[in-house]
């Protein structure tokens, strides 16, 4: 039996003994690419055959986002990610690109109120839905004053929730929504770990746990989670 070359030296060296020994080899890596590109002619020359067409390199589409109250019509790859789209095609920069892979939670904005890694949503799969981004939570455009900021945000400030504030937006967003989820009842796994199944408690515990999607590098932890004690609690600005 043969074993496919690896190496040019080695493909020429099996030619030499292909040309020796035709009746005992098999077949090489040159030969088994012609024979595919000489089927696929031959397949796309048959009527009724179906041969998958190229893949083209980029798609573009109109697409609307609505985003913090704002319609956007743009055009877009069909692959971009509302993350991309939000930074690079309408310059809403709030929202961070950490890990881009769904791991850090530096991206999570609001899609119809449910918090989002934005880096792993298609901009087209959010088509329709209100989303919310940091830029959008303040009371007002133009925030002045401390009064004029999301509860969320104005808790983050007081309780000192960040350093270098790249994880910030992300961490506000996320903890906006984990507040809801706990009012509305949603249970975390601590809520079973410990039993809270009948609308628990907004513990410490339940905050690290509902905020887990969200990492600080600079370990602002005690912070963040005061602050969304506070908010939960109803003790914000
Ligand atoms: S950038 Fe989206 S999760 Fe890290
Ligand atoms: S404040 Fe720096 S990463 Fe969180």
């Amino acid at each position: 039996m043969s074993v496919a070359p690896c190496t040019e030296v080695e493909e020429s060296q099996q030619e030499e003994q292909e040309a020796q020994h035709p009746a005992g080899f098999e077949f090489s890596r040159r030969r088994f690419l012609q024979a595919a590109t000489t089927l696929t002619a031959a397949a796309a020359a048959i009527p009724g055959v179906a041969v998958a067409a190229p893949i083209e390199s980029e798609q573009k589409r109109a697409i609307t986002l609505k985003i913090n109250g704002d319609s956007h019509t743009l055009t877009l790859d069909t692959r971009t990610s509302l993350l991309d789209a939000l930074r690079e095609n309408l310059d809403l920069t709030g929202s961070k690109k950490g890990c881009d892979h769904g791991q850090c939670g530096a991206c999570t904005v609001l899609v119809d109120n449910r918090r989002v890694n934005s880096c792993l949503t298609l901009a087209f799969a959010a088509e329709g839905a209100e989303i919310t981004t940091i830029e959008g939570l303040a009371k007002v455009p133009e925030p002045r004053d401390v009064s004029d900021l999301h509860p969320m945000q104005a808790a983050f400030l007081m309780h000192d929730g960040y350093q270098c504030g790249y994880c910030t937006p992300g961490q506000i967003c996320s903890a906006v929504a984990a507040v809801e989820e706990q009012k509305r009842g949603a249970l975390s796994i601590v809520s079973f770990h410990t039993g809270h199944t009948d609308h628990p408690e907004m513990t410490d515990d339940e905050i690290r746990e509902r905020m887990s999607g969200n990492i600080c590098r600079c370990g602002a932890y005690p912070n963040i989670v005061a602050a969304v004690r506070a908010v939960s609690r109803g003790l914000s600005a």
